[in-house]
């Protein structure tokens, strides 16, 4: 067994996005551009409704998948496919943008609190021109395992013998929550193949002599297994792997495709009213 060590710490930066939504966001900066297959990860935390109240009003995907996971608070949603809900704390959405979703993310608070995660997860080229696709699990329908000092929520991907209820068959994705009371240990198995990283949201976790705190993503090196320790206050933690898909990423703002003249065409498309084909306009039954 190997041990996957800290390959490079993300400090995340304050963007402002949608319509004035301030977001801590690690993946997707200059620091760390892309870790294959994933391409961005928004953390969203505030007790401060003036900071993401305007939400994100009608905006275009195309190419990848977004996977939203709410910690608290909750988030009304409307898309181009018939998709309009309200995703509520602890749940999860995950939308295949694919060849093309207008969409608006309206997140909304419960007693002053809006948590969450924007995980974006890209497509292989032969995918990024296929039917939109929508999945939504309440929090009920995430497996939860508790042992000693760990207690796991199974979002996708398999942990002590549960299985999360969403299924990536492109990159295999594993994402687990995971709380830690004070110096608990956790580790889990990865395979070599895959590519990980980690985001403390609540205390501290030490990775071998490392601490590392909230607000930071922890990139892993190679290996097979992850090994950590929660700091004395406990810790809270995503742990998120999947296989890289090892082809031509190129990105242009809610565009991710394979080649710049796929951005032109995305880009036209858009401004044209053909993002959305027809096909997916239709909504779920
Ligand atoms: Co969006």
């Amino acid at each position: 067994m190997t041990l996957r060590k800290i390959e490079q710490i993300i400090q995340a930066l304050a963007v402002s996005e949608g319509a004035g939504v301030v977001v801590h966001r690690t993946l997707g900066t200059p620091g760390l551009r892309h870790l294959d297959p994933f391409l961005m990860l928004d953390h969203f935390a505030s007790e401060n409704p003036d900071d993401y109240i305007a939400g994100f009003p009608d905006h275009p995907h195309r190419g990848f998948i977004t996977l939203t996971y709410m910690l608290d608070g909750h988030m009304l949603h409307q898309d181009s496919m018939g998709n309009r809900g309200d995703l509520r704390a602890g749940g999860i959405q995950w939308m295949k943008a694919a060849s093309g979703v207008i969409h608006s993310e309206m997140p909304q608070q419960t007693n002053g609190l809006m948590r969450g995660f924007q995980l974006w997860i890209n497509l292989p080229a032969a995918e990024k021109m296929s039917r939109p696709g929508y999945q939504e699990y309440p929090a009920a329908r995430i497996p939860e395992v508790h042992a000693g000092g760990v207690h796991v929520k199974v979002i996708s991907g398999e942990y002590a013998s549960q299985r999360g209820p969403v299924d990536d068959p492109h990159t295999q994705i594993l994402y687990l929550d995971v709380a830690l009371a004070p110096n608990a240990e956790f580790s889990h198995a990865l395979h070599g193949a895959l590519s990980a990283f980690l985001y403390p949201f609540e205390g501290e976790i030490r990775i071998g002599e490392r601490r590392v705190a909230t607000h930071n993503l922890v990139v892993l090196g190679t290996g097979d297994q992850v090994a950590l320790t929660a700091g004395e206050r406990g810790a809270r933690l995503i742990l998120v792997a999947g296989r890289p898909l090892n082809e031509p990423i190129v990105q242009y703002g809610p565009f991710v495709m394979s080649t710049e003249k796929e951005i032109r065409e995305a880009i036209d498309d858009y401004r044209n009213d053909r993002l959305v084909r027809a096909a997916a306009r239709v909504g779920p039954a």
